[in-house]
């Protein structure tokens, strides 16, 4: 396994995005820090919830259209950014099989990451796989070069970063491919409100508990006193953005000592922190921002419920 991000970059950098989001107006976190091993696994849970449909319903395009784009790219290196626990994945690696040598599934959640790249190796004899930690934020330009790369980023996580970010992101990675390598992007798609909340508000809790987590980890890593059981979850259409944001709300009036940072947050009763956006997209503005990284769509496909898309994209000359 290859490691760009040590636990020293990792605690340095929470450090960083706590202090910074904690102390600002409104407070933020970003939804990186979700995925430790437990939040990683409430992820997986949700992925298995009947209320959160972008999943499965992106596992219905991967298996009608795996064998195309095998055919269209022909890739000889998979390269996955955020890949999780890689169970969608192995739809495109049974797909690929005739060309493809190298799997190398990247996330910031290294044990997770191991244990999943374990058994896609162990499945999978004679496929090179290299799991990489990292920032697809930070290290694109450090991932694997290679001829016929396949760089796969499913499950809508280009929706978790703001659109500013997202430009740096595509821009970033467009400037890392070379003329045989291509994009296939999942991207969730602007549906009714009602359907979108009850995804991140679902009747069993899991969600709640998956966005609490982070409140968690901040107590683990940065010795802080979160008393985790005020802090409510909320899940918001934001119909000017066409995003959902989750949300966490003090229940009470409220102080937080972050013991690692020699801070005290005060929390107002009411108050709320946003955790995460989820952007829904629509084609246009899917194909507009990798047309203006310099990527150009060459297929977006849907479910047959048109719910959710995947894109293959590549690198304009
Ligand atoms: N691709 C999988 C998992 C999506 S969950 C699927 O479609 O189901 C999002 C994944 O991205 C998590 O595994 C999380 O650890 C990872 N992640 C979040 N922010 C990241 C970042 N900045 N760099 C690398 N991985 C990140
Ligand atoms: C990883 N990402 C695409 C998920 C999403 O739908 O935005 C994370 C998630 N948040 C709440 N539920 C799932």
């Amino acid at each position: 396994m290859d490691q760009f991000l040590t636990a020293d970059d990792l605690a340095k950098s929470l450090r960083a995005d706590v202090r910074e989001g904690l102390t600002g107006t409104p407070k933020t976190l970003p939804p990186k820090w979700f995925y430790d091993e437990r939040g990683s696994g409430l992820f997986e849970e949700i992925t298995r919830l009947e209320e959160y449909y972008p999943t499965r319903r992106e596992r219905e395009i991967l298996l009608a259209r795996a064998p195309e784009i095998a055919a269209a790219t022909g890739a000889r290196t998979l390269l996955e950014l955020g890949a999780g626990s890689g169970e969608k994945t192995r739809v495109l690696l049974d797909a690929l099989g005739a060309t493809l040598e190298a799997y190398v599934p990247v996330d910031v959640s290294g044990d997770f990451l191991a244990d999943a790249a374990g058994q896609i190796a162990a499945d999978h004899p004679g496929l090179a796989v290299r799991a990489v930690v990292a920032d697809y934020e930070q290290h694109l330009h450090l991932l694997p070069s290679g001829e016929r790369r396949l760089v796969a980023f499913l499950g809508g996580t280009i929706g978790n970063m703001a659109p500013a970010a997202r430009v740096g992101f595509l821009g970033g990675l467009r400037a890392t491919m070379g003329p045989g390598d291509a994009l296939l992007l999942g991207a969730d798609l602007v549906k009714a409100p009602e359907r979108l909340v009850r995804a991140y508000d679902d009747g069993s809790g899991v969600t709640a508990e998956f966005n609490r987590n982070v409140l968690h980890v901040i107590n683990r890593e940065l010795d802080a006193d979160f008393d985790v059981a005020s802090f409510e979850h909320l899940a918001v259409w934001n119909a000017a953005e066409e995003w959902i944001e989750m949300r966490l709300r003090s229940t009470r009036a409220q102080t937080v000592r972050v013991g690692g940072l020699e801070l005290e947050i005060d929390f107002a009763e009411g108050e709320e922190t946003r955790t995460e956006i989820s952007a829904k997209f629509r084609r246009e503005r899917l194909e507009a921002e990798l047309g203006a990284a310099g990527l150009d769509l060459a297929e977006l496909w849907t479910d047959e419920a048109g719910d959710f898309s995947l894109t293959l994209a590549t690198p304009r000359p």
